[in-house]
């Protein structure tokens, strides 16, 4: 169709020979297989993901929550470490989009047997799922088992790496209820060393123009964090001073080999978020966790339940639009196919 406010090709110049071009098919919105990481994806591609993901909210909070889009399809979570939130908000996301779903429990696989990482990738591949949502303990597995597999795969935390789907839930989030993400000051506190979380949010709030802070003991920041773009602090009231989002983290303990804080009572007196500490953030400053929580270790327990200012269970919400709009993207070349 030619649009009619297009002004008109200009005549080819004499002696060019004039082609009957075939038009240039639009380049996918997303046009990526797997979702692995945050790090190297441009903004465009992270708002057309929570763009997507805004219009799945509203089909969540209906009765009726299903639809058939991906009727057919086949989606295989696989988990290799604990997960409540994440496990469970995929296979919703899936069945919401009429997808199958099966959830392989480690311990009851031929992982406890000895197979694989790769040998057990290429078995499920050989079932044809469409999609694979791994996590894993190790930092780089998921990559290298993408690696191995032709359907899409996306992650669900790979050790200290990276955990893409939080950090788009935790953008979701945070743009429903500030506008954008863009000039908004959100401040990171606590186990940065151990976090996925902490990664993949600080590589998204840089790419869509946020200040991102830092505030923890110099034992749970890793080596030259400020290269990841972030201004570090030691003390809460200065980390979190005029920010706009105070974003907590749990102390990774299965991810510790030693000891990184004097004592839990120590940790909370002086990184634990408290009324008194969320004084220094701006008086509308909102706060945020990934969960699971610890009450009292890193967040007073009155201050995680307060509706006002925790997002807590608003994260957990998105995340099921997140992952649906995650869903619906990355199966869109064979669903067209
Ligand atoms: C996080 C994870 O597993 O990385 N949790 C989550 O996915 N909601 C953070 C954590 O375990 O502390």
């Amino acid at each position: 169709m030619i649009d009619s406010a297009a002004p008109a090709p200009a005549p080819a110049p004499a002696g060019v020979p004039t082609t009957d071009a075939p038009p240039v098919p639009s380049a996918p919105p997303f046009p990526h297989r797997d979702l692995l990481t945050i790090q190297g994806l441009p903004a465009r591609e992270i708002s057309v993901l929570l763009d997507l993901a805004d219009s799945y909210v509203a089909q969540n909070r209906k009765r009726d929550k299903k639809t058939s889009l991906l009727r057919g399809h086949t989606l295989i979570n696989l988990f290799f470490e604990n997960s409540t939130r994440t496990r469970t908000s995929f296979e919703l996301a899936a069945k919401r989009l009429g997808a199958d779903v099966i959830n392989m429990t480690v311990q009851a696989s031929s992982i406890a047997k000895g197979e694989t990482l790769i040998d057990t990738a290429m078995t499920l591949n050989a079932m044809h799922p469409d999609v694979l949502v791994v996590r894993h303990p190790e930092s780089g597995a998921v990559k290298l088992l993408a690696n191995k597999v032709n359907c899409a795969v996306i992650n669900a935390g790979d050790g200290q790496h990276e955990h893409p789907t939080q950090a788009l839930l935790d953008a979701l989030t945070i743009r429903r209820r500030k506008g954008n993400l863009d000039g908004l000051t959100v401040t990171i506190c606590g186990d940065v060393a151990h976090s996925r979380v902490a990664r993949s949010n600080i590589y998204l709030l840089n790419t869509m123009g946020a200040r991102v802070r830092v505030v923890a003991p110099p034992t749970l920041l890793p080596p030259a964090v400020e290269r990841l773009g972030v201004t570090v602090f030691h003390k809460m009231t200065d980390g979190i001073g005029d920010a706009d989002i105070v974003m907590m983290l749990r102390l990774q303990s299965e991810r510790m080999a030693g000891c990184y804080i004097p004592s839990v009572r120590e940790y909370f007196r002086f990184f634990g978020l408290t009324y008194e500490a969320l004084r220094a953030a701006k008086p509308d400053a909102l706060i945020m966790h990934p969960g699971p929580i610890n009450r009292g270790v890193e967040i007073d327990s009155e201050v995680a339940d307060d509706i006002k200012r925790s997002l807590i269970l608003d994260q957990v919400e998105l995340g099921v639009a997140v992952r649906m709009a995650c869903l619906d993207l990355l199966t869109r070349a064979r669903r067209a196919g």
